[in-house]
């Protein structure tokens, strides 16, 4: 069955003597805990081989939070998948909508990220997730599903059951205004159900799907309590140990 998931993403957070802090702390914080879920923090590039050394891989994942969409060359300033699974790093944020937004990724770059993700065994957090007007002008399930098929459909059944879908809607990310547990539960039981009719029930039901978008330790449980919902990617509140463990102790 598929996995509960609690996974940090630091953003363009902490310097490097801030992050190995925090990453110090949630470890020494699992140490001390037996969690009901898998753990991963998702960090800068320039934190990863450090932050490799300071953990207890056995009970907290360690992943980057974009990868490139070449595997080596002229590529200044990128950072290849390869170079990601060097450090230790066994995870990979990948379409984030900041950098669907921002940066102008689209499913044609992420199928390429994702690919080269996975030939270097790092397991893709792959994001989707619609705009407010989507939202509110009733196409959200459709946005969410071409995002799932333009950047995934192109996998075969085996290799999607290494992907970590997170859905975040875009309205819903830093602005402390988070999916009510009945909206979280309508799209993660749609994007189920858009996975079983292409790959089967089985890999559909193996797959997890986190909700992500202002989840708190206060609004945690009640998200997670919803049958598809497998868990949380967590912004804002994965900067403080206190508040992320409260979210990871929500299972
Ligand atoms: P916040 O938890 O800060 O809303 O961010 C969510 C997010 O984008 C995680 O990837």
């Amino acid at each position: 069955m598929r996995k509960n998931i609690v996974a940090g993403n630091w953003k363009m957070n902490t310097t490097l003597p801030e992050g190995v802090k925090l990453a110090e702390q949630v470890n020494a914080a699992l140490a001390a805990a037996t969690p009901k879920c898998d753990v991963v923090i998702c960090v800068p590039f320039t934190h990863l081989a450090t932050i490799n050394q300071v953990i207890d891989k056995t009970k907290l994942g360690l992943g980057a939070e974009n990868c490139a969409d070449h595997k080596s060359g002229a590529y200044t300033g990128e950072v290849s998948a390869p170079m990601v699974a060097s450090t230790g790093a066994t995870y990979v944020i990948l379409g984030h909508s900041e950098r669907r937004q921002y940066y102008g990724e689209t499913s044609e770059t992420l199928r390429d990220k994702v690919r080269l993700a996975l030939d270097n065994g790092l397991a893709p957090i792959f994001c989707i997730g619609e705009v407010l007007e989507q939202r509110e002008d009733g196409s959200y399930l459709n946005v969410v599903k071409t995002q799932i098929e333009e950047g995934l459909f192109n996998l075969s059944a085996e290799e999607f059951g290494k992907i970590i879908l997170a859905y975040e809607p875009v309205w819903a990310i830093g602005t402390g205004k988070t999916a009510t547990a009945d909206q979280a539960e309508e799209m993660h039981a749609y994007i189920r159900q858009t996975i079983e009719s292409k790959y089967g029930k089985e890999v559909a039901d193996n797959t997890s799907i986190l909700y992500g978008g202002s989840c708190k330790p206060s609004n945690a449980k009640e998200i997670f309590s919803k049958p598809n919902v497998d868990g949380g990617l967590i912004g804002g509140a994965a900067l403080e140990c206190e508040s992320f463990m409260g979210i990871v102790n929500a299972f």
